[in-house]
């Protein structure tokens, strides 16, 4: 897989067809995609887009005075999960962050990926909580060096 930048309209088509498809891909736009600061990556294979992700700096609530990293809408096409690609995409997040001198990175993960999270190495809070229309979540995280 080859991971580039992509910009926030590249996004769109795989953020509504893998994790929010009772939306438009307008309504798919997060707050901050558009910011300087603020990296989408796409995975393509074949030159075909087939995973996404963005990087947002943004502090975990009550954590700002560390430097963090926010990431979002980590995704890979149904037919090519569990082949590793999902961790070869976080890896690149994870360098990015590193490259940007963040303490730590954050998500609001899906229940449904927590066990992802988990088995490569991320920190799992113990409280849920859900979001509207999508499900249960619980916050995962990790800190640099
Ligand atoms: C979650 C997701 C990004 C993981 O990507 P992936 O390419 O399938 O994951 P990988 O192949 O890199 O998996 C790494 C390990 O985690 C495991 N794993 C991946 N997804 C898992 C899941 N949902 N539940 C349990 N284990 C999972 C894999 O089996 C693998 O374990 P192994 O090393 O023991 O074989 C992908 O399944 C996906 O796009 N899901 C739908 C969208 C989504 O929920 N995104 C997360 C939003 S928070």
């Amino acid at each position: 897989m080859d991971i580039r930048k992509i910009n926030t309209t590249e996004t769109l088509s795989l953020r509504k067809a893998l994790l929010r498809p009772h939306l438009t891909p307008e309504q798919c736009i997060y707050p901050g995609d558009d910011d300087s600061t603020t990296c989408h990556l796409g995975g393509f294979i074949d030159d075909s887009l087939m995973s996404i992700v963005s990087i947002y700096q943004r502090g975990l609530p009550g954590q700002e005075s560390k430097r963090g990293y926010q990431f979002r809408a980590l995704a890979i096409v149904d037919g090519l999960r569990s082949r590793g690609y999902g961790l070869t995409l976080l890896h690149a997040v994870e360098q990015y962050a590193r490259d940007n001198a963040a303490d730590y990175l954050w998500a609001n993960a899906r229940m449904t990926a927590e066990e992802f999270y988990r088995k490569v190495g991320y920190t799992i809070d113990d409280k849920e909580f859900i979001v509207e229309g999508v499900g249960a979540h619980v916050i995962v995280n990790r800190t640099f060096d």
